[in-house]
């Protein structure tokens, strides 16, 4: 190369992916690993019904869905999923407030990059990864948040967030993401509305990822932003990933709210917009099939056995957990993740956890050797040990340690030993040095 053509980087990565490069090289050595990392259901066994495939199948027969589709997506599409915000009655859009992606991952990219480089969005902490990696890339300065607070369930410090906008004119708009990844946090329609009041006197406007907002359970409730808005401008994003599941489609799309309301906010979106023409369109074939599935007479059974299904391991989880001595563990209520904290001062660089073969004694222990966060620490030594894998909290952007899992085991008394080996250890672990 005539000279160095990588761009920089800002530094971060995306450790829910990079964790399995570790994992890989210990299967290597033969340690069965439990991934409990990644948020895809497939991956974790589910079983795609028939009724779907079917739907799929039949759609294939139509040589339309091979082809490009409109730059927004599929018309029909749009105007049934309109349809479903319409009905909600707090606010009204058409077809043309729909944009589609290549998965929400391509959404929120666009969502950033469409900003000006010293306007910022302020977003939760800990956070799901793509939405601040992305916010930091587009304005290579370190993110502005608000905290979820795991002593308080879970719930955002909504003083915090409203003394930020207040003092911090860049930001121009809020993020929050209902139900929570990394967090299980379900917000309550009190809280989210305070969030709408916050951006409607500070002149913001609001995103809200609700990629999870129909898988909730524990008798908790919610509302979509749609029910809530009023005439503040907002993004909803939303998508199949999770919900059908079918991550592989890469098919997501934001829901544009009160885009007349302000000019501004249509010059944002038209920038979007502007950028996804260069791209043609997103992909056809899942779009077609949005209606014809989430029509379909054994949808919501099918979608209510699964999240019936959470919600057991969820209080797995939780059960399991909750009585371990130093560790902070709220109980999940939505999407399908739960976020443990280590207590202050319970983590050093001198734990480990016995590991028999020598050469992942020597793999880990060569990982452990330099300078690394003390949750990643305890992660790559639970790795190795037991080889269940997780995601150290701190790689979802926050000081607090601690360690992030997913509850999408198919098999509920493999997913209890795994939490009651989980609990075992992690005291094993803490008490090698304390
Ligand atoms: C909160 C949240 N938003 C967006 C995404 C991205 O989803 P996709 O790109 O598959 O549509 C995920 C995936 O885990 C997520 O958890």
């Amino acid at each position: 190369m005539r000279f160095d053509i990588a761009k920089g980087g800002s530094g971060l990565t995306y450790e829910i992916r990079q964790i399995v490069n570790v994992a890989n090289k210990l299967t290597e050595y033969g340690v069965e690993v439990t991934w409990e990392n990644i948020g895809d259901p497939i991956h974790k066994g589910e079983k795609i019904p028939d009724w779907m495939k079917e739907v799929l199948i039949e759609i294939l027969r139509d040589d339309l869905s091979y082809g490009y589709s409109p730059t927004k997506g599929v018309d029909e599409t749009r105007e049934f999923l309109a349809e479903l915000v319409n009905k909600r009655g707090n606010v009204q859009i058409n077809h043309h407030d729909i944009i589609f992606f290549n998965g929400l991952g391509d959404a929120i990219a666009r969502a950033y990059s469409s900003i000006r480089v010293d306007a910022r969005i302020i977003m939760p902490e800990p956070t799901y990864s793509t939405h601040l990696l992305a916010e930091v890339l587009h304005a290579s300065f370190p993110p502005n948040t608000y905290r979820m607070n795991p002593y308080r369930d879970w719930s955002p410090d909504i003083r915090e967030l409203e003394q930020k906008v207040r003092s911090h004119k860049a930001i121009v708009g809020i993020l929050v993401i209902n139900p929570d990844n990394p967090t299980g946090f379900v917000h309550s329609a009190e809280t989210l509305k305070q969030i709408v009041e916050i951006a409607r006197e500070y002149n913001l406007f609001l995103i809200f990822d609700e990629t999870y907002i129909n898988i909730v359970y524990n008798g908790k409730k919610t509302v979509h932003l749609a029910d809530i808005i009023g005439d503040v401008p907002g993004i909803s994003m939303k998508g199949i990933s999770k919900e059908f599941p079918w991550p592989g489609s890469r098919c997501g799309w934001m829901e544009v709210y009160n885009y007349h309301k302000d000019e501004k906010f249509q010059n944002y979106i038209d920038t979007i917009v502007n950028q996804k023409m260069s791209e043609v369109c997103s992909t056809t074939l899942p779009q077609m099939a949005i209606p014809k599935i989430m029509n379909h007479p054994e949808y919501q059974k099918y979608l209510n056995d699964r999240i019936r299904h959470y919600e057991r391991l969820s209080n797995i989880a939780y059960n399991s957990l909750r009585d371990v001595p130093y560790l902070i563990v709220n109980r999940s209520n939505g999407a399908f993740y739960m976020s443990v904290v280590f207590n202050e001062a319970s983590l050093n660089d001198r734990q480990t956890l016995p590991i028999e073969n020598p050469e992942i004694k020597r793999y880990v222990e060569k990982l452990t050797s330099e300078r690394i966060e003390f949750d990643k620490r305890f992660v790559y030594y639970l790795l190795g040990a037991t080889g269940i894998c997780v995601v150290p909290l701190t790689s979802f952007f926050t000081s607090i340690p601690g360690f992030r899992m997913t509850l999408l085991d198919r098999d509920a008394d493999k997913f209890e030993y795994i939490m009651k080996t989980l609990a075992e250890k992690t005291v094993e672990y803490i008490e090698s040095a304390h």
